[in-house]
């Protein structure tokens, strides 16, 4: 079960073909949205969302218009993370950072409009049901919000999340996790997968979220600048509360192997084809970048 690259590839064809309906002296800003958008990344969220809706028989293809939506708000995340008002930093997907590249202002913006065309793509091109898009929106919409990365981002930059295991989990699953769960739980949705198995797979997200986020603090620590396209060492610059920061390094890798162990286990209860999610799985749990 090894990752499904054949949806990443397919996520970044439909990525590179979008255009955003610019005219001449606004189509700096579009660039500096492909900037960020096409410039790598490994695709994990449009993947999760495709490898869900393909476990309950949809076709990913079909689910384009979402997966490409979630990247972009994926990517303006990334864009604000960057700025010198947050984590500062120069580096993101092997590229300087949006606002080394256009400036903060251009930068800001780029975020902002990634944020506002990705529901406009999911209104406008995705097939489904009026109200299954609405469910879709709305789960998005609050994965993302006061409830979900934002609100996590804030913890985060703020300090008000304390350093127990509580306060990290609820830090991790917030900025990272949510929207990690919106989408598997969208392609469960799109896919017209029964509710049972949207808990099922809401179960199986909400520990690949914390395993998600408990590699990344891992991989500030000991990975390498030029295999993660982003800078090492963030986290400890910014004397952020991380899980190696708070647990050590050695139980920070044995929290994630644990933390692995749960996903599978919470995955073998999803009744569908999961060969891919699994292999989402451990592709997170062994990544350098
Ligand atoms: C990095 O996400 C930001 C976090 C949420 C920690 P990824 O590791 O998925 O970054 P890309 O998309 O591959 O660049
Ligand atoms: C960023 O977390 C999370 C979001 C962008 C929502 P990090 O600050 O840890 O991400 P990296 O390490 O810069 O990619
Ligand atoms: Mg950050
Ligand atoms: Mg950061
Ligand atoms: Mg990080």
């Amino acid at each position: 079960m090894s990752y499904p690259d054949n949806l990443a590839r397919l996520v970044d064809d439909y990525l590179g073909g979008l255009a955003y309906g610019e005219d001449g002296t606004i189509s700096p800003l579009a660039d500096a949205m492909q900037y960020s958008l096409l410039a790598g990344g490994k695709r994990i969220r449009p993947a999760l969302l495709m490898a869900s809706a393909e476990a309950f028989g949809r076709e990913p293809a079909e689910l384009l218009p979402t997966a490409a939506a979630l990247e972009m708000i994926h990517t303006y995340s990334l864009i604000h993370d960057d700025l010198p008002a947050f984590d500062d930093d120069d580096l993101r997907r092997g590229m300087p950072t949006s606002h080394i590249r256009f400036g903060e202002s251009v930068a800001i913006l780029a975020g902002d409009a990634l944020f506002a065309e990705a529901f406009r793509l999911i209104c406008e091109r995705q097939e489904a049901e009026p109200a299954l898009l609405l469910e879709v929106v709305k789960e998005i919409a609050i994965a993302t919000g006061v409830k979900g990365m934002v609100g996590g981002q804030y913890l985060d930059v703020s300090g008000n999340a304390g350093g127990t295991s509580e306060d990290l989990r609820l830090l991790h699953t917030l900025k990272t996790g949510r929207l990690i769960m919106a989408c598997v739980h969208c392609g469960g949705l799109l896919a017209q997968a029964p509710e049972k198995e949207l808990t099922n797979l809401r179960g199986f997200a909400a520990e690949l979220g914390l395993l998600f986020q408990i590699k990344d603090d891992i991989l500030d620590v000991v990975g390498e600048t030029a295999l993660l396209g982003k800078q090492a060492g963030t986290d400890a610059r910014l004397e952020r509360h991380t899980y190696v920061s708070v647990f050590g390094l050695e139980s920070a890798e044995r929290l994630a192997l644990e933390s692995r162990e749960r996903a599978l286990t919470a995955l073998g209860r999803v009744g569908g084809k999961t060969d891919a999610l699994a292999g989402i799985t451990n592709y997170i749990y062994d990544r350098h970048q």
